[in-house]
């Protein structure tokens, strides 16, 4: 078979691992043309493809970003775009397409079953809130960089006598800022899931002092916002799929703490030092199986589907099921989490 791949959305360390895993195993077992698709949807819009050999991916696995490029772009936003793409799909002679994406990526492929594009989803984020996987790749890679961020604050901190606020990325879900929370021993952890109440955040504060504790680590999901208020933006411009850029909550918070208890605090963005750089091995391992099943998956014909990790075992579920549907916080995990706030 002819077979495109494509990465769409923020990328995610591992994605080069999927794209080795679906290149090996479509030409070694299947005798497939792999076609990579340059820079998510965009490539499809603009005939923007590079073949894909057993050589152009050697060396691959532990790099991060993503060979083929990655964009934002919403077909279903460009006048024309999905007829666009099967033509362009046509004259290519792609008979299927692995889409490797979060749930805006994963949408359009959903979409484009409409169109009668074949599409099998491959899920990708370093925030883990898809829904139908208890995994995406990309995610245990920036736990551990936030995981590290706070170790490293940990000194910091307790040399200075400081209140240190790390914020890290998840959007509307607080996956990262709970686990890399609960690893690196946070003393507060701030979710979308949880609106916070200032006094609340103060008075664990107040506690670790009182035990003569007078440091503190704070992480914050850049989503989380204050009981009954908003989450703070960073910038209002809005992308294709409907999205502004969250950011700056630490900032807000680092002035709130500093009024109410009156220790000298500072802020960590994490930023993009979450996303890029290579996968740990956990991610390597969990990008291949996902690749081999997405490329296993459209041989036997089941488009409109994505391949995921449920407990140890890899599955797939109807895209129908994952698109939109957001996946937040186990909170049996948070209140873990909560034993140790203060
Ligand atoms: O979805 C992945 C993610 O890193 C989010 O955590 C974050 O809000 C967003 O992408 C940042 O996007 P950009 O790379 O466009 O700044």
């Amino acid at each position: 078979m002819k077979i495109g791949v494509l990465s769409g959305g923020g990328d995610a360390p591992g994605i080069n691992a999927v794209i080795r895993a679906v290149v090996r195993r479509g030409i070694q077992s299947y005798n497939d043309e792999i076609i990579g698709i340059r820079d998510g949807w965009r490539g499809l819009l603009e005939n923007a493809f590079t073949p894909l050999n057993l050589n152009a991916v050697s060396g691959i696995l532990p790099r991060g970003g993503s060979i083929l490029g990655t964009s934002r772009t919403n077909p279903f936003k460009r006048e024309g775009g999905p007829e666009q793409i099967m033509e362009n799909a046509g004259k290519a002679g792609l008979e299927a397409v692995i889409a490797i994406g979060g749930d805006d990526t994963l949408s359009v492929a959903y979409k484009m079953a409409d169109y009668r594009l074949k599409c099998v989803g491959v899920p990708k984020t370093i925030d883990n809130d898809l829904s139908g996987t208890d995994y995406t790749f990309g995610f245990n890679t920036a736990v551990a960089i936030a995981t590290e961020a706070l170790d490293r604050l940990h000194s910091t901190a307790e040399a200075h006598n400081r209140v240190m606020i790390l914020e890290v990325m998840g959007r509307y879900t607080g996956h990262i800022a709970l686990e890399a929370g609960l690893a690196g021993g946070a003393d507060v952890i701030l979710i979308p899931e949880k609106p916070f109440d200032i006094e609340e955040v103060c008075e664990y504060i107040r506690r670790r002092q009182k035990r003569g504790r007078n440091f503190s680590l704070i992480v914050v999901a850049e989503g989380a916002k204050p009981k009954g208020g908003k989450e703070i933006v960073y910038s209002e411009r809005i992308d294709e799929f409907g999205h502004i850029s969250l950011g700056g909550v630490g900032y807000y918070l680092a002035k709130e703490i500093e009024k109410c208890t009156g220790i000298e605090t500072r802020v960590v963005v994490l930023g993009h030092i979450q996303r890029g750089g290579s996968p740990t091995a956990y991610d390597r391992i969990l990008a291949t199986r996902f690749g081999i099943a997405a490329i296993d998956l459209v041989h036997e014909g089941k488009f409109g589907y994505m391949v995921a990790l449920q407990g140890n075992k890899i599955v797939s579920v109807p895209l129908k099921d994952v698109v939109g549907k957001r996946k937040t916080v186990d909170l049996e995990l948070y209140n873990i989490a909560k034993v140790f706030f203060g």
